[in-house]
C-alpha cells in the first residue's frame, strides 16, 4: 500500500526535527495551502524567509528564466547575476565587500573566520587574539563554530568539546560585555534583534556601547542579521535603525525570498582579510540563487517593503499589545520591531498548545524561546490580513 507523506518522514527522515503533522502543498502571497484542502494565513513565512510571499509572480519569472539559462557554474567563473547581487548588497549596507554563501550558519562561520584573521593581523600571530563574545540566548546556527557562538545550553548539549574561544555576556547588559572584554577578544557577535529566543530588540545604548567597546579593544563588531535583516524590522538592516555600523554582517533567510542563500558583508577595513584561498564555497553565489535574491530585493525596493514593515509592524504591535492586555492571565507581554514580533505566554499555557489551536483556526505562527510565538508575516502583508490574524488570535486566546 502507498505510504503517506507522514509515514515516509517517520520511516526515512532523521529524527532531529521531531514529529511533524502539518503537510503543506503550496502557497500564494500570505496564504499557505494545506494538504487537507484548507487555506491558512501564513504569519510564519517559513521562519522569516518568504519576505515577498509565496509564489510572487516576479520572483517566479526571474527564477524560471534563470533556471532555463544556467543554474550553476561554480565560483571559478564570473556571472552577471553574482556581480549584480554583490553590488546591491554593498550599496545597501555600505562601503565594503560581500561574499555569497548558502545559509545563515555558513554566513556566521565566515564571520568567525574573519574574526580570527583580524586577531592574527593585529597581533602578528595565531592564537593570541581569537576570543569572540556573544550573548546569552542568541542563535547563530548549527555548524560547530556557529554552535559554539550560540549561547544556549539546549542547542549545545551533546556536542562537547565545543570550539574554543567563546564567552557569553547578557543581551542588553553592556556591563557584562565590558567584564568579558580584553585584548585577546577578536570580535563581538550579536543579533540586533534576538529572534529564536523570542524576539528581543537590542537597546540603542547596548549596540552603541558595544561599538565603542570594540573600538577601544580593536575588536570587530559583527551583527547577525540573518533573521532581522532585509526590511523585516523597517530598514534594509535592523542595525541601520540604530545607526550603529558593524564591521561585518551575516545575512540569509529573507534575502532569497525562499531560495537558499546567505551572504556576508564586510567593511572596507576587514574585507581584505579574506585573501585568496582563505575561504570558499561550491554552491554559494550561483546564478540561480543570485537571480532569486535579486528578484526579492527588487521587489523590496519596488514596493517599499521596509517602509511597509515599519508602518504595518507598528499596527500589528499595537493590536498584539491590546490582546495581551485583554488576557493578562494568559499572556505575559508582546514585543518586537517592525514585522518581527512575538507574544510570550504565561504557564501553564504552552506555545505548542497555542500554536496548534491557532493553526486549527487558520493562522500559522512560529514557536520561539521557552514559551513564545513569533509573528513574521511576509513584508508585503496587507492591513486587512493583519486584521484577520489579530481576530483569529483574539478568538483563540478567548477559547483557551
Ligand atoms: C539570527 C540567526 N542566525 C543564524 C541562523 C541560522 O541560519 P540557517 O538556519 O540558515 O543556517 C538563524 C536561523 O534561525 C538565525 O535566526
Amino acid at each position: 500500500m502507498k505510504m503517506t507523506v507522514k509515514e515516509k518522514y517517520a520511516k526515512y527522515a532523521t529524527p532531529n526535527f521531531g514529529v511533524r503533522d502539518f503537510e503543506v502543498v503550496g502557497g500564494k502571497g500570505c496564504v499557505l495551502y494545506g494538504a487537507d484542502g484548507k487555506k491558512y494565513l501564513d504569519f510564519g513565512a517559513g521562519i522569516a524567509v518568504n519576505s515577498i510571499g509565496h509564489a510572487n509572480p516576479r520572483w517566479v519569472k526571474a527564477v524560471a528564466a534563470q533556471a532555463s539559462k544556467m543554474a550553476h557554474c561554480s565560483n571559478l567563473y564570473l556571472t552577471s547575476q553574482q556581480a549584480d547581487l554583490l553590488e546591491k548588497i554593498v550599496r545597501s549596507v555600505g562601503m565594503g565587500r560581500a561574499f555569497i554563501c548558502n545559509s545563515g550558519t555558513e554566513a556566521n562561520e565566515a564571520l568567525l573566520k574573519v574574526a580570527r584573521l583580524h586577531g592574527m593581523r593585529v597581533t602578528g600571530e595565531e592564537g593570541r587574539k581569537y576570543r569572540v563574545l556573544t550573548a546569552v540566548d542568541c542563535f547563530h546556527g548549527r555548524t560547530l563554530g556557529a554552535l559554539a557562538a550560540t549561547a544556549q545550553h539546549k542547542v549545545q548539549k551533546g556536542f562537547s568539546p565545543l570550539l574554543d574561544g567563546f564567552s557569553y555576556g547578557n543581551f542588553n547588559d553592556l556591563e557584562s560585555f565590558e567584564k568579558l572584554m580584553g585584548d585577546d577578544v577578536a570580535a563581538v557577535l550579536v543579533e540586533p534583534v534576538q529572534g529564536e529566543s523570542g524576539v528581543t530588540p537590542a537597546t540603542p545604548e547596548f549596540l552603541k556601547g558595544l561599538r565603542k567597546l570594540c573600538d577601544k579593544y580593536n575588536a570587530l563588531l559583527l551583527f547577525d542579521e540573518v533573521q532581522c535583516g532585509f526590511g523585516r524590522c523597517g530598514a534594509f538592516l535592523a542595525s541601520q535603525l540604530y545607526k550603529v555600523k558593524a564591521d561585518g554582517v551575516s545575512m540569509a533567510k529573507g534575502l532569497g525570498g525562499g531560495f537558499p542563500i546567505g551572504a556576508v558583508w564586510l567593511s572596507k577595513t576587514c574585507a581584505d582579510l579574506l585573501t585568496p584561498g582563505t575561504h570558499g564555497t561550491t554552491f554559494g553565489g550561483n546564478p540561480l540563487a543570485c537571480a532569486a535574491a535579486l528578484a526579492t530585493l527588487d521587489e523590496l525596493d519596488r514596493c517599499s517593503l521596509a517602509a511597509n514593515a515599519k508602518k504595518l509592524g507598528a499596527y500589528l504591535g499595537k493590536g498584539l499589545d491590546e490582546i495581551a492586555k485583554k488576557y493578562p492571565d494568559k499572556i505575559k507581554l508582546a514585543r518586537g520591531l517592525g514585522l518581527m514580533r512575538a507574544v510570550l505566554f504565561k504557564e501553564p499555557l504552552s506555545n505548542a498548545e497555542v500554536c496548534s489551536k491557532l493553526r486549527a483556526n487558520g493562522l500559522v505562527l512560529i514557536p520561539a524561546g521557552s514559551n513564545a510565538l513569533r509573528f513574521l508575516p511576509p513584508l508585503n502583508i496587507k492591513k486587512s490580513d493583519i486584521d484577520k490574524a489579530l481576530k483569529i488570535f483574539d478568538k483563540t486566546m478567548k477559547g483557551l
